[in-house]
């Protein structure tokens, strides 16, 4: 049978070591894989985020950062060119957020938070998890504080998928909640592209990011062009980046350091 194509790219978040790309190639080679199996590019999107979630060396997942008070909330979000969104904000216990936001997007609403969205995820039978927290923010695991959230964009040549997964800000209060979730901020999708960013979540939201990249992709600027001008949309001293896919291809980039990957397969 012929293979199906797919052009995918995932980061590992902005502030992530350029030497952790072999994660983020592991997560476009699961994305290909479940799309080739018939997955369905929603659900193949999420399975290249479970690896980065599962990775322990980015800020998701296993490596999430933890808050103040040394315990951890995730926030996650999915998005396609279909209409579906889903996302769960500051939600704790549980391995794989992701798959949580994807479960959301299959309801009637958007977005779940906090201990709503925790019971949601255990009545999905999703798989619990204790992360080892001291308080102060502090953990005992090797992220770098300066991690950011871990993303994926794929497109099979009918949709656009993209995604995000992260536990916020490292000694952030409880309950703050990042640009991940919020439609626009964190990640778009339309019919003639996604996008994924990751940074400052404060900074992102306010600029209503994603949204406004995805404006420069409807213009029919290049992916490059448009990943070099959002990123000096952001001062230095906002971490920032950016992975999106249009019909004209894939780009990336970041204000510094970040571990990503991109594949064109025909
Ligand atoms: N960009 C992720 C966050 O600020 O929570």
């Amino acid at each position: 049978m012929k293979a199906k194509k797919l052009s995918v790219i995932a980061h590992g978040g902005a502030g992530s070591s350029n030497e952790h790309s072999d994660g983020t190639k592991k997560a476009i080679q699961a994305c290909y894989a479940a799309s080739q199996n018939n997955a369905g590019l929603l659900h193949s999107v999420a399975q290249a985020v479970v690896i980065l979630e599962d990775d322990g060396r980015y800020n998701a997942g296993k490596g999430s950062h933890a808050r103040e008070n040394g315990k951890v909330e995730h926030d996650a979000a999915i998005m396609d060119s279909d209409g579906r969104f889903g996302a769960v904000a500051a939600m704790e216990g549980f391995k794989n957020p992701i798959q949580a936001a994807k479960a959301v997007s299959e309801t009637k609403y958007q977005i779940l938070a906090g201990e709503g969205a925790a019971k949601f995820a255990g009545d999905q039978d999703l798989e619990p998890t204790q992360l080892q927290t001291v308080p102060g923010g502090g953990k005992d695991f090797s992220t770098s504080p300066s991690t950011d959230t871990v993303g994926c964009v794929a497109f099979d040549g009918t949709t656009f998928v993209a995604a995000l997964s992260t536990g916020g800000m490292v000694g952030a209060h409880y309950g703050r909640v990042g640009d991940v979730p919020i439609i626009g901020s964190g990640l778009y999708v339309g019919s003639n592209g996604g996008v994924a960013v990751t940074g400052d979540g404060e900074a992102i939201m306010m600029k209503i990011t994603a949204y406004r990249a995805y404006e420069l992709i409807q213009k029919g600027d290049s992916p490059q062009a448009i990943v070099d001008e959002v990123i000096n949309w952001f001062p230095l001293t906002d971490a920032f980046g950016i992975i999106l896919v249009t019909r004209k291809g894939s780009a990336g980039g970041s204000n510094r350091s970040m571990a990503w990957s991109s594949q064109e397969y025909d």
